[in-house]
């Protein structure tokens, strides 16, 4: 096989020492790692089918993998799966302004997307801070949210057509981007949010926004999360221009500003932070003002326009992730509530995280618009199932979801009946062995796998 794989990407596109295997064999996070086979790095739609039909061939299981910044385990071995690298795919077409779409290669960061779409005078719609390393393909296979979701939706929202290599080798491809199609089931939004347990996605077409210059962060103190939520309501009337509303909290903030040496943004500690952002072609600061100053629920707050002042306020959440990997290796739990329910949420988890482990230290924090808290726990390395399994049971208690926005993965397969019925998990995977009958394509990954290696 290892022949076969030098013969369709070139020897230097197959690594098999384990020197060079090894910075693909490690999550982001340091949780989850696992040897592969051997790790191959296609650079065309082609070379995945071909690459795909030989593994088929052999029998030999595969890990995708993009950028490797998923945050449960997706996209790194189980053990022993030829691990199918998509960075060299990184082929970006010309915008099509008179649609405002692209099509983008499965390897192109998020980063290098944007700065494309800028260039054309557009936008890309979904903004996340891993934009540096994750993959187009990775974000499609996740469904990736991030902090612009209030005003733009998650990666499906984006994805008007896809091209993808099956499980056996096949090419399915669909990339006319029209803006209505209603002929047959949509796979394209199948393969969207199946974390590469379906297929490969090789190549995205993808809607673009306009491109908004004038934009204006408030960072905001508050007395608690009741009071955040009532000064998102009072923004998200107020403000048509909203683009972006997340929270975090005192502890978090004394994490980052310790990890990034950053100084206080106030005078005193707040128990609760609201990162506001407004984006328009005109300077919204005026509207965010009036806004905040209309709000009872506001403490303090302090406003930047210049872009300088923005990514400033931007960097006590936005460095939330970094800190608290460099803390430890926190169990992460990406978890959505019903708005209503957050505030006992945020109350309820830290008597829940301690009656596991008196040790452990929760830090919280997330995306406000959309109820989806970050809940990360330090020092529970060695209890990370019983925290996983209590906190994923308090958010179904309180009616919400185990994962938000970054997939089920590896890390939360146990916990999926949590969120989905028997009925639904039963026709993912009727729908799993129909596409990959012999389980070759992540294993392991959002369905647990089953004898024969399909998902059972
Ligand atoms: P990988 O990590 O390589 O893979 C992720 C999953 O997708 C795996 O299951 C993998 O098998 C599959 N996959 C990858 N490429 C393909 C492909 N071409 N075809 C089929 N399957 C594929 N996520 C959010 O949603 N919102 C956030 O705000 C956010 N912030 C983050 C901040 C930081 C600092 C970090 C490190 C991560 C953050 N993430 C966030 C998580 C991560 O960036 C996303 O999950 C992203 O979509 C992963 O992209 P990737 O290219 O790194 O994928
Ligand atoms: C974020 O919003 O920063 C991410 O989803 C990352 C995280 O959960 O750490
Ligand atoms: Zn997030």
């Amino acid at each position: 096989l290892i022949k076969q794989l030098r013969a369709i990407v070139g020897d230097a596109h197959v690594l098999v020492d384990a020197d060079l295997r090894a910075p693909y064999e490690t999550d982001w996070t340091r949780r989850f790692h696992g040897p592969a086979s051997c790790v191959v790095r296609p650079a065309s739609t082609d070379e995945v089918a071909a690459v795909v039909r030989a593994c088929a061939a052999a029998g030999a299981p595969m890990v995708v993998q993009g950028g490797n910044t998923g945050l449960v385990g997706g996209g790194v071995p189980g053990g022993g799966e030829v691990l199918v690298s998509l960075t060299r795919l990184t082929r970006l077409e010309p915008v099509d302004d008179v649609a405002a779409q692209v099509t983008a290669g499965a390897g192109v960061t998020l980063e290098k997307l944007h700065q494309h779409a800028r260039a054309a005078g557009l936008d890309f719609g979904v903004d996340l801070a891993a934009r540096s390393a994750a993959t187009v393909g990775g974000l499609v296979a996740t469904n990736a949210g991030g902090i612009r979701v209030l005003r733009y939706g998650s990666m499906r929202a984006q994805v008007t057509g896809l091209e993808a290599v099956l499980a056996d080798g096949t090419i399915v491809s669909r990339l006319t981007g029209l803006a209505k199609d209603n002929t047959g089931y949509d796979l394209t939004h199948l393969l969207t949010g199946s974390e590469g347990t379906l297929a490969i996605i090789t190549r995205v077409r993808l809607r673009l926004v306009p491109l908004l210059p004038a934009r204006a962060v408030a960072l905001v103190a508050l007395a608690d999360t009741d009071a955040a939520l009532a000064l998102l309501a009072t923004a998200r009337d107020g403000l048509p221009t909203l683009s972006a509303a997340e929270v975090f909290y005192a502890d978090g903030l004394r994490l980052v500003r310790e990890h990034a040496g950053l100084p206080a943004p106030f005078s005193e500690p707040y128990p609760v932070y609201v990162v506001l952002e407004c984006a328009a072609r005109t300077d919204p600061t005026d509207a965010l003002l009036e806004t905040l100053a209309a709000s009872d629920a506001v403490v303090d707050a302090t406003v930047a326009s210049d872009a300088t002042g923005r990514t400033r306020l931007w960097t006590f959440r936005e460095t939330h992730t970094e800190a608290i990997s460099a803390a430890g290796v926190p169990v992460k739990l990406d978890v959505c509530v019903p708005l209503r329910a957050l505030p006992s949420l945020v109350r309820d988890l830290p008597a829940t995280i301690t009656a596991v482990s008196p040790a452990a230290r929760p830090i919280v924090f997330g995306h406000l618009a959309e109820g989806n808290l970050h809940v990360n726990v330090l020092g529970a390395e060695d209890v990370s199932t019983e925290v996983t399994d209590a906190v994923l049971r308090l958010v179904a208690a309180h009616h919400g979801s185990v994962s938000s926005e970054h997939g089920i993965g590896r890390a939360k397969v146990a916990w999926l009946g949590l969120s989905r019925s028997p009925v639904e998990i039963a026709t993912m995977r009727r729908i799993k062995d129909s596409l990959d009958p012999a389980g070759l394509l992540n294993p392991g990954v959002l369905l647990p796998s089953g004898s024969s290696g399909a998902a059972r």
